[in-house]
């Protein structure tokens, strides 16, 4: 376990400011719900009913994007789950932002504004560098400690993950230890595994399904490849699939940047990962499968693995000792097309196993779904930070709070 102070070592009645992520999905202008919020309400309510005076900072998308909004809905959302007031302000080092500091008492919660809306924010820089920004300077006398439970914005060294950490005592949260503990032993966890040790690697990006083959390849035994890169490796095969088809953009740029990796990697270590053998799609506003061998030319988007995927891959996970997820195989959020994740997903809840489930948005099935958080050893809500710490990565923000420990 790594040497942080936690919440354990910190004293009670405190001004305590808190770095969250509570970077969410937004669609059309609207704040997605999401495990993020439940998981930050564990650490936020712990803080408030320890007397403490809790200030959070968070972000949400980037500059020029869509989802780069407002946190006012996400001061709402999570006000659900802590089950307590959460004042907002529209300010994150300002005098609104300082007047509304000064003004809490005791056991209340205060969600500062988007922090990437500064321009100190971003820039990555080192540690010491943010810690003298305006934004740093200004907000630190205001507080006698940091919490960083912002694991999942880890590997991002901006102002607000690395910089308070030099100028107040550091901790980290709730959620910060969970996720550093789980995720950065995983690569260990495989190797010192007896049994069989498989991981389900999904999502959108070859290049991270690659990047995790090359790390972990010599602790892990079986890959189960879905998603888009299982279309890519099997493009490297010779299948007619992993190319774009109508105004899909998602895959002949990818192909072009890895194909080379991708056809090293099936004629040389073919015999570390399973590919899908059939696929779903939409058809007529249903769900239709076809039989890898049965395409001839591909004219229509793969949304899922099929049944006969499913059927191969579940019983790999039934006799594994240990299974780590990383990325969907499926497009889950349409119930159509979510019985490959679902199904691998509930395979590894009922064998006794030992688990760990993220990458993206993964965790969000288990809610959507229905299964029980509890058959699994962790459920990771990172995305990119979760792929840094299976890849050995350094995750910088976590690093200077083990740094600052006592
Ligand atoms: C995430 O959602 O993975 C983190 O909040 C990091 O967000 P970013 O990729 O926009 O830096």
């Amino acid at each position: 376990m790594a040497a942080f102070n936690t919440l354990d070592d910190l004293a009670d009645g405190q001004r305590v400011l808190v770095r969250v992520d509570l970077n969410s999905p937004v669609e059309d202008g609207v704040v997605q719900d999401n495990h993020r919020f439940d998981r930050y309400a564990e650490t936020v309510r712990e803080l408030a009913d320890r007397d403490n005076k809790v200030v959070l900072m968070a972000h949400q998308g980037r500059p020029g994007r869509d989802d780069f909004v407002s946190l006012d809905q996400h001061a709402e959302i999570l006000e659900e789950y802590v089950g307590k007031e959460i004042q907002f302000v529209e300010d994150i080092y300002g005098d609104d932002a300082i007047a509304a500091i000064e003004a809490l008492e005791a056991g209340e919660i205060l969600l500062l504004e988007n922090t990437r809306m500064a321009d100190d924010e971003l820039p990555e820089k080192a540690p010491e560098e943010h810690a003298e920004s305006d934004f740093v300077q200004t907000l630190s006398p205001y507080f006698d400690a940091f919490v960083n439970d912002a694991y999942s914005a880890a590997h991002r060294a901006h102002a607000s993950t690395v910089g308070f950490a030099l100028e107040l005592p550091a901790y980290a949260g709730r959620v910060m230890e969970a996720e550093y503990e789980y995720n950065t032993g995983v690569a260990e966890r495989a190797r010192e595994t007896e049994g069989q040790v498989t991981m389900v690697l999904g999502g959108n990006k070859s290049e991270d399904v690659i990047s995790v083959v090359n790390n972990l390849g010599d602790a892990i035994d079986t890959f189960l490849i879905g998603g888009l890169p299982g279309e890519l490796f099997l493009r490297a095969e010779g299948y007619p699939v992993g190319m774009d088809v109508g105004d899909m953009d998602l895959l002949d740029d990818q192909w072009e940047e890895t194909k080379d990796t991708l056809e090293d990697l099936v004629a040389n270590r073919r015999d570390e990962f399973e590919l899908p053998t059939d696929f779903a799609y939409e058809d007529d506003g249903e769900r239709a499968e076809i039989a890898l061998e049965d395409i001839e030319e591909k004219t229509t988007g793969y949304l899922d693995i099929g049944h006969d995927t499913i059927d191969a891959y579940v019983p790999i996970i039934e006799e594994s000792e240990a299974v780590f997820v990383k990325g969907a195989v499926g497009v889950f959020e349409d119930d159509r097309f979510a019985d490959g994740t679902v199904e691998l997903i509930e395979a590894i809840g009922r064998t006794d196993c030992f688990s760990v489930v993220g990458g993206g948005d993964t965790a969000r099935t288990l809610s959507m779904y229905g299964l029980d958080e509890d058959d699994y050893d962790h459920i990771s809500i990172a995305g990119g930070a979760y792929l840094n710490a299976l890849t050995g990565q350094e995750l910088e923000a976590a690093e200077v709070l083990i740094e600052q420990a006592d």
